[in-house]
């Protein structure tokens, strides 16, 4: 087999078997095939599409790329949740700590900045000494001891979504179903979970704009999950703007712990609320929804959940004084605050826009090798179906550079759009499928 003829088999239309999928995900982690190739591959594939079975072929090799974990002896039940993207997405840093702290083992792996959205791996790594890089043995020891650990991909488990992850970042090819169903369940299928929940994005903001799409890929994950043995969940949520306040990283991270004081946003805490809920129940850890609902808040309350987040941070050789002060994390030395150009209610905002406003700030990655800056980002202000004065702050940048905080201010003032009939702010959880 060629890589070359694989590549032009899949631009022009036609499907790949499962032994020429597994002959690229294994070039290209031995690297025999190389980079521009893989992006080219991924380019054919975005604009082609794939088939349930070429999915999850592709699933399966990007999963035996590397170990598939068994942490059946540390715990019967094993539940972690996954989203698909979004912005202002940092459920992660309030639902690993929480379901921890109701005794389910939580092992997570996440993902970088993808695109316009941000990833957990990106705000965690803005505490001071934080490894998210742990070697299969340390997740192991973590797990063990703390009950939950989050870390990336590594060489070890899903180096295929590792390698092929940081290029669809910077290839333009993150927008695609059978990739998004291949990267995530390759990476939640090695992490030797019983329990899967999947919250799945829909709306500008999201890399699936239309419900329809992402029921599909819903399905198509929920299908890969039992198929390989495993409980799974999904819910639909909206992303029609951008999650809580916070966009940035070490302004998530912040915007978590506040969740975790109990002082959290409302839609952040609900969504938060309600994944945790599902991952109680496949966790065993409650008998409904109901109960894992009050169990959320049972532990936020009580001060348990942000405890656990204080061990996680400790256990992965963070400085566990940002909890309690935000000043040791990354900031950004200057401000500009976006004013409304006129009078009414915010009726859409184009949540993509924000996301890129916050990339070209520096929270994400323009090319492989380039460097975070984890305090800039956006507070957005306004929000769907709240009224506005002319003049009135919509969103404050933060940033370090003059020159990018003016296409951030661009790029935020033409997402907003002000009309004057309110509209109602769009549901945050769409649909649930089991
Ligand atoms: N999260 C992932 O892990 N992979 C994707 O492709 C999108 C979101």
């Amino acid at each position: 087999m060629r890589a070359v003829d694989l590549i032009a088999k899949k631009r022009d239309g036609q499907s790949l078997t499962a032994d020429e999928i597994d002959f690229l995900v294994r070039g290209y982690i031995s690297g025999d095939i190389a980079d521009y190739q893989m992006s080219a591959l991924l380019m054919a594939i975005y604009l082609r599409g794939m088939s349930s079975a070429e999915t999850v072929a592709l699933t399966e090799a990007m999963l035996h790329s590397g170990t598939v974990l068994d942490l059946s002896d540390l715990a019967p039940r094993r539940v972690d949740k996954h989203s698909n993207g979004g912005v202002g997405d940092k459920t992660s840093l309030v639902i690993a700590p929480v379901v921890a702290a109701a005794g389910v083992l939580v092992p997570m792996i996440s993902g970088r900045a993808l695109a316009h959205s941000g990833g957990t791996l990106d705000k965690l790594e803005s505490i001071p000494g934080f490894r998210t890089d742990l070697s299969l043995q340390e997740f192991r020891r973590a797990l063990d001891r703390v009950g939950v650990a989050l870390i990336g991909q590594t060489v070890e488990i899903a180096p295929a979504d590792k390698k092929i992850y940081a290029l669809r970042d910077v290839t333009a090819t993150v927008p695609s179903p059978p990739l998004m169903a291949a990267s995530i369940m390759s990476k939640k299928m090695a992490e030797g979970i019983s329990g899967l929940v999947l919250d799945v994005k829909v709306g500008s903001g999201a890399f699936l704009k239309d419900e329809e799409q992402s029921r599909a890929l819903a399905k198509t994950m929920i299908g890969i999950a039992r198929g390989l043995g495993k409980d799974a969940v999904a819910l639909i949520t909206d992303m029609n703007q951008p999650l809580g306040r916070a966009v940035g990283n070490s302004m998530e991270l912040v915007e978590a712990f506040e969740t975790l004081k109990g002082r959290g946003p409302d839609d952040f805490n609900q969504l938060c609320r309600e994944l945790s809920a599902e991952m109680l129940l496949l966790g065993d850890a409650a008998s409904t929804l109901e109960e894992g609902r009050s169990q959320y808040d049972r532990l936020i309350g009580s001060g348990a959940a942000l405890e656990k987040m204080r061990e996680i941070i400790e256990s992965q050789a963070g400085d566990a004084r940002v909890i309690d002060d935000y000043e040791l994390l990354p900031g950004s030395p200057s401000r500009r605050e976006v004013r409304a150009g006129s009078t009414g209610f915010v009726s859409s905002i184009d949540t993509e826009q924000i996301g890129r406003a916050s990339m070209l700030l520096g929270a994400g990655r323009v090319r492989l090798d380039s460097a975070i800056d984890y305090g800039v980002g956006i507070a957005v202000n306004a929000r769907i179906g709240e009224e506005v004065g002319s003049g009135s702050v919509i969103a404050t940048i933060h940033f370090n550079e003059s020159q990018s905080a003016d296409e951030a201010e661009d790029l935020v003032l033409r997402a907003y759009k002000i009309e004057s009939e309110r509209k109602p702010p769009p549901a945050l959880i769409k649909s649930r499928l089991t």
